[in-house]
């Protein structure tokens, strides 16, 4: 897909031109001559209350008399004073996922006019991205496809330089909605890795790959214990970007990567069992916004660290029971073979720990817990600490990705003591189980400023929402990347 700007004050050649219209005040140049060309057909629906401008609302315009166009799609942007970076994305997600509907040429979105003038750039950015995500869906595998990708996307009035950061955030969240939509089969923990090694060589970021053989050496006791009971070998990948200056703080981005969880032993039953390809969503995330850190030039230094492997209850499964010793020497009593991702992230974030991280954030799709707490579309956010966390929370703001504090009372690690080892991988059944695997991974950060974001909702949707099919979501790529932004200011 081919991304180009146009004249801002003509109206574009296209196939299809998506409008955007806030519910309050006029929407711009492009509307008035479209308006005008339509001989005042948009304005007239407009006053007879068909188009309302409703956030996100998709009105579908035929055959408009007066224009070229196959198809006008007018967006709701809802009240002109709530326009931000969040429903920039979704709006432009929504109206390009509605034109993709059919095969078409060329798409033209006009919807950046309404945006306010001071943001108009960075809200652009947003859209254009949106745009990119919106048009791609999961039937990756269906022979007769639902969208159709359009060749080019035209945007009037946008700088070259904001249209090409909008193309390399969105291919980037794109990249890690694939990684999950992708079957378990065919994403499994080494063509992971393959995967990832791939993007790293486009990005020009340096990547590490730890083998089995590296994992022993490095003494990964609990990562290697949930391998244990698959046929596929584990990795570690660490993939790096030295943007900043050499003696400058590092930030560390850490990802679950559990490319399929059955449950292990604690085998799942098969309705929640079926969602499971999406158990690597944070290591996708992570993926994903090294990507975009990458090929954006950010000033900064970030490392990204996925931990990858398959949960499964295979001959040599680790127990209940068994005791693992982690790499930081922790030594953990296995009460539930299905709490296995922080297993994994326990000896990931002290590789990050040890690789000199200043701070760092880890994504997983870790607790169903937490979707109890906050709902399918909120990620609970987790920290030791509450400057650092805010950091976090506000970027998440930012860029419209929600995140909620869950509270991290030293009064839960009561809960996650055993009686053989050192901790245990459950809390108490399933009581605050989302803040019980977070004081599990506290245990593995030291002293470093760290947030955990559970995932586990937003990273996947069951159903298709107006602005995105279903499945992978790419979730807080976005946010990620707006951390790594605001770091090098
Ligand atoms: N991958 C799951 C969590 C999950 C659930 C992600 C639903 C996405 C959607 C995780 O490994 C898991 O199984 N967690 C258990 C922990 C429990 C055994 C302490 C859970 O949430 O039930
Ligand atoms: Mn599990
Ligand atoms: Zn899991």
């Amino acid at each position: 897909m081919q991304l180009h700007s146009t004249d801002a004050n003509r109206l574009p050649t296209a196939d299809v031109l998506v409008l955007g219209l806030p519910a309050d005040g006029p929407a711009g140049p492009i509307w008035d001559l479209a308006d005008k060309a339509a001989g005042g057909a948009l304005g007239r629906l407009k006053n007879s209350g068909d188009l309302t401008g409703k956030k996100f609302e998709v009105t579908s315009l035929l055959g408009l008399s007066g224009l070229e166009y196959a198809q006008v799609l007018v967006v709701g942007l809802g009240p002109q004073q709530q326009i931000d970076a969040g429903v920039a994305y979704f709006a432009a997600a929504a109206g390009t996922k509605a034109a993709a509907a059919k095969p078409r040429g060329r798409v033209a979105f006009a919807l950046a006019e309404a945006f306010p003038a001071a943001q108009r750039e960075a809200l652009l950015i947003q859209a254009v991205a949106g745009a990119v995500v919106g048009c791609s869906g999961q039937d990756l595998y269906r022979q007769e496809k639902r969208l159709h990708e359009p060749g080019e996307q035209l945007w009037p009035g946008a700088s070259p330089g904001s249209l090409e950061q909008g193309h390399i955030l969105g291919e980037s969240v794109r990249l890690a909605r694939r990684l999950v939509n992708e079957p378990p089969q065919v994403v499994y923990p080494e063509s992971f890795a393959e995967r990832a090694a791939a993007m790293a060589d486009d990005a020009l970021l340096e990547i590490e790959v730890w083998d089995q053989a590296r994992l022993e050496a490095e003494r990964c006791g609990s990562l290697l214990a949930v391998a244990k009971g698959s046929s596929q070998p584990p990795r570690l990948v660490i993939l790096s970007h030295r943007g900043g200056a050499e003696n400058a703080p590092t930030l560390a981005l850490v990802g679950k990567g559990v490319t399929f969880d059955s449950g292990g032993l604690s085998l799942k039953e098969s309705d929640s069992m079926f969602t499971m390809k999406c158990d690597m969503a944070g290591a996708a995330a992570v993926v994903g916004a090294m990507r975009a850190i990458g090929l954006l030039r950010l000033p900064v230094n970030v490392i990204g660290l996925v931990g990858l492997v398959e949960n499964m209850p295979g001959p040599a499964a680790m127990k209940l029971g068994d005791v693992l010793t982690a790499r930081n020497g922790r030594t953990i009593e296995v009460h539930n073979t299905d709490a296995e991702g922080r297993l994994v992230l326990a000896d990931v974030l002290s590789v990050a720990v040890d690789r000199g991280a200043s701070k760092i954030i880890d994504l997983a799709t870790l607790t169903g817990a937490c979707m109890v707490a906050l709902g399918r579309d909120v990620a609970g956010l987790m920290t030791n600490d509450t400057a650092w966390g805010q950091r976090v929370g506000a970027a998440a703001q930012a860029v419209g990705e929600p995140a909620w504090p869950l509270p991290m009372f030293k009064e839960y690690d009561e809960l996650i003591k055993s009686e053989v080892a050192d901790i245990k991988n459950m809390g108490d059944g399933r009581w605050g189980g989302a803040i019980t695997a977070a004081k599990f991974l506290e245990q593995f950060v030291g002293q470093t400023p760290w947030v955990h974001l559970d995932i586990a909702g937003p990273a996947f949707a069951e159903k298709p929402k107006p602005w995105l099919d279903g499945g992978g979501t790419g979730a807080f790529v976005r946010t990620l990347v707006e951390v790594a932004q605001q770091w090098a200011k």
